[in-house]
């Protein structure tokens, strides 16, 4: 072999080797950033969880199912497929349900959440907005929603889990919640038998009063919103100015849960 034809033979395997060498190192870099991408959305989607069940849960639901009359769900086809043609966004999801989050909804889209106008549909959530949540959070806790798209389109099986007692037919969820009542809502409310509270409205024949003071809710939905959005409604004789006392009382679900059946049971 000549010298001529060697170096052209080293040459092509250096070149070859340089090629494999730039492709390694390329695809590497390219599947450090995607496993970046992957941790840094898996971080934003666990941030988002714990705000939404924090702020959001009490409105939309633990799992984006709703809640009656206080708020629309979001792990939802037609959220995920006609809602934004529905009210003529035009931009992503993902920025609308920034939009949503950051300035509020203080006129509601579907009349089942007007309110009474008294409150803002649902306040802002924006620090600069008076909210409490700074910009990266909205961004976590609108990932956190996004992340029920497949479900919402049904394109995951979910195994069924055996549904909890409902608390109507348990009679220690009654007692508990009375005992809940006591605790949380007796210093302001009575209920004859079991406190007696003067700073509210006596709560004894609750079931009764409901529909003259609101119509548009069941006494369920009426007393969960009472105590959830204590500003929605004022009884007469109770609005803001004529008494220092407003309804409203940090309860896990289960407790406020409790506490409607103890009452709905009167
Ligand atoms: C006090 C109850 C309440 C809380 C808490 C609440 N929301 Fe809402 N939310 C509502 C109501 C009511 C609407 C508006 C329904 C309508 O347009 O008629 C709404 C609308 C929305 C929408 C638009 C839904 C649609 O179909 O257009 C999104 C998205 C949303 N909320 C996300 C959130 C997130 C995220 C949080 C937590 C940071 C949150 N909400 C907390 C009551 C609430
Ligand atoms: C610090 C005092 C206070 C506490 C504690 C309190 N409330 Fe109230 N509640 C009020 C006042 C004042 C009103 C009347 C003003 C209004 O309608 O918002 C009211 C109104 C209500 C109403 C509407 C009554 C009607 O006749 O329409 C319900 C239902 C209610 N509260 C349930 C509860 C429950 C359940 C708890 C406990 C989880 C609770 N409240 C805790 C002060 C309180």
């Amino acid at each position: 072999m000549g010298r001529l034809q060697l170096q052209i033979i080293i040459g092509l395997v250096l070149a070859i080797a340089t090629i494999w060498l730039v492709a390694q190192v390329g695809g590497n870099e390219e599947s450090r950033m995607a496993r970046a991408e992957t941790a840094r959305h898996a971080t934003a989607v666990e941030n988002g969880a714990a705000l939404y069940e924090t702020h959001c849960s009490e409105c939309h639901g633990v799992r984006g199912e709703g809640v009656g009359q206080l708020g629309p769900p979001l792990n939802d086809e037609a959220f995920f497929t006609t809602r934004l043609s529905e009210v003529g966004w035009l931009d992503t999801l993902e920025s609308y349900i920034i939009a949503t989050v950051t300035h509020g909804r203080l006129v509601a889209t579907v009349p089942l959440y007007a309110g009474d106008g008294v409150a803002a549909v649902m306040a802002p959530w924006a620090i600069e907005y008076g909210g409490p949540l700074r910009d990266d959070e909205i961004r976590d806790v609108t990932a956190f929603v996004l992340n029920w798209e497949a479900t919402a389109l049904g394109e995951v099986e979910l195994t069924q889990v055996e549904a909890p007692v409902s608390s109507a037919s348990d009679p220690q969820a009654i007692t508990r919640g009375e005992e809940q009542f006591v605790t949380s809502c007796g210093e302001c409310h009575t209920v004859e038998g079991v406190s007696s509270g003067e700073l509210a409205p006596d709560l004894t024949e609750i079931n009764a009063v409901v529909p003259t003071h609101n119509p548009e809710l069941d006494a369920e939905g009426y007393i969960r919103v009472s105590v959830l959005v204590p500003n929605a409604h004022y009884v007469e004789g109770y609005e803001p100015g004529q008494t220092e006392a407003t309804c409203g009382a940090i309860l896990s679900e289960q407790q406020l849960d409790e506490v409607v059946t103890f009452l709905l049971a009167q």
